[in-house]
């Protein structure tokens, strides 16, 4: 009789402290379910119906107390939001904010901590908050956070954990046969549905990796500080980053999901962001890469005077912004990528004088932008971030790429942990407070932070083209298909495309670009970048007219973004509107199979008559065998118009212009 009650009365507690919560996107199609059960978090995820993520526990673990159970349920809080925000620039201007909230409160003993979920249509979000209480100096060292998926489900992934940081060709496998995984990474699911994983307004935080958990099921894996299992260190209130699930029912149109972005915070409306500007520049830069030049100094030193001179005269004679100049500052002799310690960033080789380039980019109307290599000093740098950011002001420099080559951060801090993490935000913070754009290489992941940090143009954080100069093996001709619905769902990618001569037969006879040209020009519209280079030497593109009449008409700055006919790892269309015109560019590009693909015209004005320019593989081109057979060709359409045929050659890609008439 006395069991027989108390198993009763926990039945009866149990059930009390059962509850369960449903919210919903705006437009109903995605249904989260939120399970408060024996102490636990539990939540998944539908669309129309359908699973996305099968029950999937939450919670964190401090060092002495374990919030993923026993947990105290203490309330919910929900809300809704709809707001249209623009933004300074980017890969479309206006973006609706539209989600419904929902708030978890938990608490064990004294130590509170909230779940917050948001529902936008393109997919998921939630995040934990450790709100404002008497909790300090608090360790995470593990996020429970699940991701239970289904075992028949392909995911598209690089791994976390390496010495390459995020740049590693992605491999397509089954769920079940991944180990430790870097976001974004995308899920073909078995049901059809295609599903993106990142994260959103990394700050003051580790970096989330995933792990396979198996049966589908994956968890947060955070990266930790050097030599301990710690992953966090914080005092509240303290937010994570929000883990993001993009879902879409077409994957050709996850590069219109603007969620990463709506889960930033607004740009300070008194800031001055008008120095926040998008172009075109070429660069000191692949000379060094396939070995025609060196960053340090002697006779072939590329960052000298005269051929700064060189570029920015063609920078100029081309409509380009910006001159990029490596190499130019004491540090380089000797093995620079272990001598990050003495890279002196406000002191220029005696045969680059900034005093005269700058007085002569400025009459050209170019800038120079300016480049930091820290080889993953971050100490050596921050010491010198006054002087360093403050010689840029002086001579006009507008921008600058950061670089962080090396295995590990300072004395072994991954670039990914929560030291890296603050080392970039730094950074970023000196470059907004002294009006510097940012251009970060080997950089921490993109979270949406340019939204907050307007500064914050790109970012590599890829397999980028100088892989093709000197990579065993280069890229493949599939790559930069898969980029889009993969690195580029974070942010804008410095990827450098461009390439005019795929084959530098003189320099690197064993390496090459796996692309046409046209697939080169057709980049600058499928990976999306605020700033692009045009990568290759200035003779390359003077050798190529046809080229560069696109090269110079193509925006960088966005009105709209609209995502066409796709299949990752295969083919890849995009089209965008041009912020300051009625013109529309379209990029097509094919992995090594060549393909027809037709697309239908609806994103231009319906009715309106636009004159086309293609510019597309020719006849017999090939990556591998013809890569610079390039035709041009001309022709009026009407917007709405039906069966619109882009032909790609293996290897190859078309690029063009509507323009508005
Ligand atoms: C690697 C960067 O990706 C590349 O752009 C740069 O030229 C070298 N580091 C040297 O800083
Ligand atoms: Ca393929």
């Amino acid at each position: 009789m006395f069991t027989k009650t108390i198993i009763f009365l926990i039945l009866l507690t149990s059930s009390l402290f059962a509850k369960e919560f449903t919210l919903t996107s705006p437009d109903k199609s995605i249904k989260v379910v939120v399970e408060f059960t024996n102490g636990k978090v539990f939540y998944k995820v539908n669309k129309d119906r359908s699973p996305i993520i099968r029950k999937s526990q939450l919670g964190n673990i401090l060092t002495r107390l374990d919030l993923s159970k026993d947990l105290e349920f203490v309330g919910v809080e929900t809300s809704n939001y709809d707001q249209v925000w623009e933004q300074v620039w980017g890969e479309m201007r206006y973006i609706r904010d539209n989600h419904n909230r929902l708030v978890l409160k938990l608490k064990k003993f004294s130590v509170q901590m909230n779940i917050e979920f948001k529902a936008f249509n393109d997919g998921v979000a939630f995040r934990y908050d450790f709100p404002t209480q008497n909790l300090t100096n608090f360790e995470i060292i593990d996020e429970v956070s699940e991701f239970n998926f289904h075992r028949d489900d392909k995911i598209w992934w690089i791994p976390a954990f390496q010495g390459n940081r995020y740049e590693y060709l992605y491999t397509k496998s089954n769920i079940t046969d991944i180990n430790v995984i870097h976001t974004p990474t995308t899920i073909e699911k078995a049901n059809g549905y295609t599903v993106a994983l990142h994260e959103a307004r990394l700050l003051d935080y580790t970096s989330m990796a995933l792990k396979n958990w198996g049966n589908g099921k994956l968890k947060a894996d955070l990266y930790p500080w050097a030599n301990t299992n710690v992953r966090v260190r914080g005092s509240a209130p303290l937010v994570s980053p929000w883990r993001t699930i993009q879902i879409a029912v077409n994957q050709g149109k996850l590069v219109e999901s603007t969620m990463i972005l709506n889960l930033n915070d607004p740009v300070d409306p008194n800031l001055d962001t008008s120095f926040a500007s998008t172009g075109k520049y070429v660069g000191i830069w692949w000379g060094m890469h396939l070995g025609l030049y060196t960053w340090g100094s002697g006779d072939r030193h590329g960052a000298t005077t005269e051929n700064t001179k060189k570029y920015i005269d063609f920078a100029a004679d081309n409509g380009l912004d910006g001159v990029l100049v490596e190499g130019w500052n004491y540090g380089w002799d000797g093995n620079w990528e272990a001598n990050g310690d003495i890279f002196i960033f406000d002191q220029p080789y005696t045969d680059w004088d900034i005093e005269y380039l700058s007085e002569y980019a400025k009459s050209k109307g170019v800038t120079i932008i300016g480049h930091h290599e820290t080889a993953a000093k971050t100490g050596n740098y921050e010491y010198q971030m006054d002087n360093a950011y403050a010689f840029m002001n002086k001579y006009g420099i507008k921008a600058v790429k950061t670089g962080y080559v090396g295995q590990r951060l300072d004395w072994g801090e991954w670039h990914h942990g929560q030291f890296g993490v603050n080392h970039y935000a730094k950074a970023m913070k000196k470059g907004l407070e002294t009006k510097v754009m940012m251009v970060v290489h080997e950089p921490i992941k993109q979270t949406g932070l340019r939204r907050t940090y307007p500064n914050l143009m790109s970012a590599e954080g890829v397999r980028g083209q100088e892989y093709n100069a000197w990579g065993r093996p280069g890229n493949t001709p599939e790559h930069t298909t898969i980029v889009p619905f993969t690195r580029s769902l974070a942010g804008p990618v410095d990827f450098t495309p461009g390439a005019m001569d795929t084959k530098f037969n003189d320099w690197r006879p064993d390496s090459r670009v796996p692309t046409t040209i046209a697939k080169q020009l057709a980049l600058y519209v499928v990976i999306y970048s605020p700033w692009q280079m045009l990568c290759d030497l200035p003779e390359n593109y003077e050798a190529r007219p046809d080229a560069m009449e696109f090269l110079k008409a193509v925006p960088t700055n966005w009105e709209k973004t609209v995502g066409l006919n796709s299949k990752i790892g295969d083919y890849s269309v995009i089209a965008r509107k041009d912020w300051d015109s009625d013109n529309w560019y379209v990029g097509g590009i094919t992995d090594e199979q060549g393909r027809t693909i037709t697309i239908d015209l609806n994103f231009l004005e319906k009715g309106r008559k636009y004159q086309v320019k293609g510019y597309q593989d020719a006849r017999g081109a090939s990556w591998n065998v013809n890569p610079h057979a390039m035709e041009t060709y001309t022709t009026e359409v009407i917007g709405g118009d039906t069966a619109f045929d882009l032909h790609m050659a293996p290897g190859g890609g078309v690029a063009l212009e509507f323009k508005a008439l």
